[in-house]
């Protein structure tokens, strides 16, 4: 998925989800089972969460953000990096008083890492009691009640290209945006990517079971949808992404239409027609280069040259004007020289990403590259992991004060966390912009004139006559 990372904090949902009812002379008392979720890595692990979610409403259990009061705590995981990993062996350590206090708690561990570590989760932290793969969490709610009935170590991990079957209703967080997978899984190995060793093999959904979840989503009050898969470009669900793109964008109710994400080795100008007319796909393309050196791409299995790629980019800038474009970038790839990494940086200069999510490289054990000669020196890979960002900082701002005085699109999303009086919300090209509101409510597309731009952000006012 992209480079945009984050631990997503589901709100506890007001609904009854099968929680048990018991009468009282003078109140109704609700016996319900408590959920916490924690959600690492990725749009797809977000995703995933709220289908095990919607799974586990069916058995009772309702989301809390209170993990005293949680009767299960599951964690789903992400391993693309080491760092990824260190944070949820931390949180793994810290619930282990919480267990001891409390021994019919539930602790699971599932997503990539569960899928990548297996048994040997358990072996390190005998407190967790089950481990399951990313092609088993459909099974969550079965593995639950079975702990329930008896309390074992469970650990099922056996079928990675296994898929999330449509009945499902996922428990969505937020409120008016929300991802809808289209495809599991990735064939392209680069050769840094744990992703397909984790996620299995490409499998895609059939057009019908996503327009009905599409649908489903509208229904319940979603405004921005954004489809997902680990490279959509190669979805295979009987027709080509583009056709489903445009199917998908004729659905009523949905305001506006992403995508993410997109190898560059074959975004098809089908697709880039297919954006430059639709009537609400978001003028907005990642499509994550990793680097900017012919060797480098070589050497991390990309498949495409950097021509090919500034050719890619001139095309979609000739198609759909205005449009955004945003990477990932590695730095620290074994055998990057010097002399690589100016490329790199003297390709960023030519481009002009609205924004790139910068990285470290990180030896995942089992890759190609883990193998490779000339590992990067710590010192040398965090150095330049700041030279870049300063480079794309600066663009980044350059091309966000461009915009000062321009009015966009924004569909509200709502309250800031620090000021009630001023609302967040997303231009067309997924820029985050603050604004003081009127009476206008979350879900509601204004125009906002831009006042202020930073490297990540943009501000600005309600235009009159809204
Ligand atoms: N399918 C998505 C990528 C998913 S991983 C895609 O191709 O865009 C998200 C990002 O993490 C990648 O784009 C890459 O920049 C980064 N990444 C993957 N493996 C990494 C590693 N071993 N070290 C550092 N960054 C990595
Ligand atoms: Fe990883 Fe490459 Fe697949 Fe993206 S396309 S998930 S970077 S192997
Ligand atoms: Fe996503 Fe991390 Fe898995 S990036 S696919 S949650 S390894």
């Amino acid at each position: 998925m992209s480079g945009l990372f984050f631990r997503t904090k589901f709100k506890p949902v007001k609904k009854n989800f099968g929680g048990i009812f018991f009468c009282s002379y003078d109140k109704m008392r609700v016996m319900e089972k408590k959920l916490k979720l924690l959600t690492y890595g990725c749009q797809m692990n977000v995703a995933d969460s709220e289908r095990m979610a919607g799974l586990l409403a069916k058995i009772g259990y309702s989301l809390t953000d209170d993990l005293d009061a949680a009767d299960l705590i599951l964690i789903n995981t992400c391993c693309v990096r080491a760092t990824a990993e260190d944070k949820v062996f931390g949180q793994i350590g810290r619930f282990k008083t919480l267990k001891r206090q409390k021994p019919s708690l539930i602790l699971g561990v599932a997503g990539c890492m569960a899928q990548k570590e297996g048994a040997n989760l358990i072996k390190r932290a005998p407190h967790i009691d089950f481990v399951l793969g990313t092609g088993q969490s459909s099974e969550v709610a079965r593995v639950v009640q079975s702990l329930e009935r008896e309390r074992k170590h469970l650990v099922d991990v056996s079928n990675v290209s296994g898929s999330i079957p449509c009945e499902v209703f996922p428990l969505r967080g937020g409120q008016v945006s929300t991802f809808v997978p289209i495809m599991y899984g990735c064939n392209n190995f680069c050769t840094y990517c744990i992703v397909p060793y984790v996620r299995g093999r490409e499998r895609s959904r059939q057009p019908e079971e996503i327009f009905a979840e599409v649908k489903q989503a509208v229904a319940e009050g979603f405004k921005e949808i954004t489809l997902l898969g680990q490279n959509v470009n190669s979805y295979s669900g009987g027709m080509t992404f583009a056709e489903l793109l445009t199917a998908v964008d004729k659905i009523a109710g949905v305001k506006r239409l992403r995508f993410m994400t997109s190898h560059p080795k074959d975004l098809s100008d089908e697709l880039i027609a297919a954006i430059a007319d639709g009537k609400n796909i978001c003028e907005h393309i990642h499509l994550p280069v990793q680097y900017g050196s012919d060797k480098i791409l070589k050497r991390m299995n990309r498949v495409y040259t950097v021509e090919k790629y500034l050719e890619l980019v001139k095309k979609i800038r000739a198609a759909i004007p205005n449009v955004s474009l945003t990477t990932d970038l590695i730095v620290g790839f074994p055998g990057e020289t010097d002399e690589d990494f100016s490329e790199t940086l003297e390709f960023l200069r030519a481009v002009e990403f609205d924004a790139a999510f910068t990285f470290i490289y990180s030896k995942r054990s089992g890759t190609p590259a883990a193998t490779f000669e000339n590992q990067i020196d710590d010192e040398i890979k965090h150095r330049r992991l700041e030279e870049l960002m300063k480079v794309q900082n600066e663009i980044s701002l350059a091309k966000n004060r461009a915009l000062i005085d321009s009015v966009v699109e924004v569909l509200v999303e709502g309250a800031s966390k620090t000021d009630e009086k001023i609302f967040t919300g997303r231009t067309r090209s997924n820029k985050l912009i603050l604004f003081a509101h009127g009476d206008e409510q979350a879900g509601e597309l204004v125009n906002i004139k831009i006042s202020q731009a930073q490297t990540w952000l943009l501000k600005g006012n309600l235009e009159t006559g809204n």
